[in-house]
C-alpha cells in the first residue's frame, strides 16, 4: 500500500513486514516500492533532513530501481522484483575513522562483507578487484560507494536475487538462485548488514587503519584477483596488462607489468589468467 505524497509516494509501510530480519540490523529502515536510484534517494534524504533521523547504518531499498547507477558513469538495470537495490549510510567522521587512507577501503570493505555474506548463504562467492562479487566467475553483485560533500559515504550495492538465464542484462552476470543459494531478499539483506557492521566496526575500532584492524588482510584472502594476470582499463590512459601483485595502503591494485609496479585506484579489471 502506497502512503504519502511526494517522495513518500512510494513508500510501503507493509513491507516492513517482509523486512523483519534486516530491520533488527539496520539503524533505519526504509523500503521502497520503486525509486529511480536508492544512493541518490538516500543522500537527498540525508542532505535535506536533521542528521538525527539518518543515523549512521540507516539503509533504504527497492527491489525496483529505474535508473540504478553503476561505476564509471555506467547504469545498473535489472528486471522489476529480481535485483535488490541498497544504499546505507556511513558517517566515518563521527564513527572516528580519521585515516587518510580509508576512504579507499570503505567499497572494498563492502564488497568483502557482500561477500562473507553471500557465502554463508550458499553461494561460492568471489571478491573481484576493487569490489565486485562473483559466483563461478560472473558477476552477482556491484557496489558504487559516494562520498558526500558533508563527508557522509553513501554505499550502495546491487544483489541479483531471483534474474534468470533470460533476465540476464549481460551475459556475464548470474543471481542467487541461478547459483541455488539463497535468494530471499530479507535474508540476503540481513546476512549483508550484520556482516558489514562487523567489518566496518573493526575498522572504526582501528581508526580506519586497514592494516591495523586485519581488513587488508581479510580482503586480500577473499580478492580472486591477486594473483592473477589483469588487464586493466584505466580511464582516459592505454590499458595495462600485469600480474595483480596486491593491495597497497590505501586499497589501490599493484600491477606488476615489465618489472614495474603501479598502483590503480579505479578502472575495469578483466581476469586473463592464473
Ligand atoms: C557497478 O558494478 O557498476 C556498481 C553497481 C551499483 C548498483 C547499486 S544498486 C543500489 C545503488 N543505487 C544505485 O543507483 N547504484 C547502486
Amino acid at each position: 500500500m502506497a502512503i504519502g505524497t511526494g517522495r513518500q509516494r512510494h513508500e510501503h509501510w507493509t513491507c516492513r513486514m517482509a523486512f523483519f530480519s534486516s530491520s533488527a540490523a539496520a539503524a533505519r529502515l526504509v523500503v521502497l516500492s520503486r525509486a529511480e536510484s536508492t544512493n541518490d534517494e538516500l543522500a537527498e534524504r540525508a542532505r535535506t533532513d536533521a542528521p538525527s533521523e539518518w543515523p549512521e547504518f540507516s539503509v533504504l531499498i527497492t527491489n525496483e530501481q529505474t535508473m540504478g547507477r553503476g561505476r564509471l558513469g555506467r547504469s545498473w538495470t535489472a528486471p522489476p522484483g529480481t535485483m535488490l537495490a541498497i544504499s546505507v549510510l556511513l558517517r566515518p567522521m563521527r564513527a572516528g575513522i580519521r585515516d587518510e587512507r580509508a576512504k579507499g577501503w570503505i567499497p572494498l570493505l563492502a564488497g568483502l562483507a557482500m561477500r562473507n555474506a553471500l557465502t554463508l548463504l550458499g553461494a561460492d562467492a568471489e571478491l573481484k578487484w576493487p569490489n565486485d562479487v562473483l559466483i563461478d566467475g560472473r558477476k552477482v553483485c556491484g557496489i558504487l560507494a559516494e562520498v558526500q560533500p558533508d563527508g557522509v559515504v553513501v554505499l550502495g550495492s546491487g544483489v541479483n536475487l531471483t534474474l534468470t538465464d533470460d533476465d540476464l542484462p549481460v551475459p556475464t552476470a548470474t543471481s542467487m538462485l541461478m547459483a541455488g543459494a539463497e535468494s530471499d531478499a530479507d535474508v540476503v539483506l540481513a546476512a549483508y548488514l550484520t556482516e558489514l557492521r562487523e567489518v566496518y566496526g573493526r575498522f572504526a575500532a582501528a581508526g580506519g587503519d586497514a592494516e591495523a584492524s586485519g581488513l587488508r588482510a581479510a580482503v586480500a584472502e577473499a580478492c580472486s584477483t591477486l594473483g592473477r594476470t589483469v588487464r586493466v582499463q584505466l580511464p582516459g590512459a592505454q590499458d595495462l596488462v600485469g600480474v595483480a601483485a596486491g593491495l597497497d595502503g590505501s586499497g589501490r591494485l599493484v600491477v606488476e607489468a615489465s618489472g614495474r609496479r603501479t598502483a590503480v585506484s579505479a578502472g575495469d579489471v578483466t581476469h586473463l589468467r592464473y
